[in-house]
């Protein structure tokens, strides 16, 4: 099959703070597998970071941090496209006509709207935090997107980009591909380890909470130790609230071993708590371990990654710029015209 005749995957992770195991199960990993049968954008979405406040030097040296992290994680650059939404104007520009089709009801209705906001001073809350889901639709919809690998925090992002995209081709005739939501098999939500109730975050500062990427093995170790669990001393894979924290460490287990959830039973039978905390954190650590040397290799040649972001901006542009033409020619935006 011709590079032009795959279908297309756009995806992206948000230089917001340290990676996580979460990213990794969720998202990156998936890219891994997709990026043979699929021709796939994988984005650092920079400005979707501005919707809170960032600190300049950390937003560049995190934006670097992740796109090396995308390559270091399996993702060939030969093989997919790796670039930063900011070097690619289209997405900006597409968000704004995007978000004149917005009703303002869709996006407070947002969950992440909701908790972002509420963790925040209501004046200090900026619109970009409202609209980050319409530059979320433009990312997909630019690239004729028709499949989306996330992990289930983003359902509803997804829902609202085809609820967009339907809209848009109702108005203006057939536009865009309605993209589908790619979800892991296992792993499609991994929860925190100081609190098994709530997703494991990025953006979240208690230590003990998210194991990072480049975490070093003592660390990793070390947290999954105090992973919060229970009284109990059943290790099986259950729905059961009380019960989380033990069902995160088995399905973390799961999802880097490949294992069957019988088999991973079987192995845990008789053992206690500290054994399952140690045998998960190992299991992560070895997982790590080549990640974070091709990462530590990157870093050491920093001309390389500059490259891959240079010629990936260039291989995005010219996607999305065929996609915002037929947007403006559609809506009725006038073109420049030279005699
Ligand atoms: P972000 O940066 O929060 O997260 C990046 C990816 O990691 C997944 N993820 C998780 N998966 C499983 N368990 C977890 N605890 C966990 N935490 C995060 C996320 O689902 C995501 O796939 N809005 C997006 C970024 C974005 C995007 C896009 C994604 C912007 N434009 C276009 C796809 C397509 C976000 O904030 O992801």
């Amino acid at each position: 099959m011709t590079q032009g005749m795959k279908e297309r995957v756009f995806s992206g992770v948000q230089p917001s703070g340290n990676l996580t195991i979460g990213n990794y199960i969720g998202a990156l990993r998936q890219w891994v597998a997709e990026q043979d049968a699929y021709e796939c954008f994988f984005c650092v979405v920079d400005l979707h970071s501005l919707t809170v406040p960032q600190d300049p030097a950390q937003l560049r040296a995190k934006t670097r941090e992740v796109a090396a992290l995308y390559i270091a994680s399996g993702i060939d650059p030969e093989k997919a496209t790796i670039f930063v939404q900011s070097h690619v104007s289209a997405h900006s520009e597409l968000a704004w006509i995007l978000s004149c089709m917005t009703p303002l009801g869709w996006l407070y209705r947002m969950t992440q709207f909701k908790d972002k906001a509420s963790k925040q001073q209501q004046e200090s809350v900026g619109a970009g935090l409202l609209n980050y889901p319409t530059l979320m639709a433009s990312d997909i919809l630019l690239y004729q997107t028709h499949g989306v690998p996330v992990g289930d925090d983003q359902k509803q992002h997804l829902e609202y980009t085809r609820d967009l995209a339907q809209r848009f081709n109702h108005l203006y005739g057939e536009t865009f591909t309605l993209p589908d939501i790619i979800l892991p098999k296992t792993g499609a939500r991994i929860m925190g380890l100081d609190n098994p109730n709530a997703k494991m975050s990025k953006s979240e500062v208690a230590e003990g909470h998210a194991v990072y990427l480049l975490d070093k093995p003592d660390v990793v170790k070390k947290k999954f130790m105090r992973a919060v669990t229970d009284s109990g001393r059943e290790i099986n894979f259950t729905e059961a609230p009380e019960k989380a924290g033990v069902n995160n460490l088995l399905t973390i287990y799961q999802a880097v071993t490949g294992q069957s959830q019988q088999d991973i039973e079987m192995y845990f039978e008789g053992k206690g708590y500290g054994d399952l905390k140690k045998t998960v954190g190992e299991a992560v650590t070895e997982l790590l371990k080549p990640l974070q040397a091709r990462y530590h290799e990157l870093a050491d040649e920093g001309g390389y990654l500059d490259e891959v972001l240079a010629r990936g901006a260039e291989k995005a542009c010219e996607v999305a710029s065929t996609t915002l033409s037929q947007v403006r020619e559609r809506i009725g935006l006038v073109g420049v015209h030279r005699n």
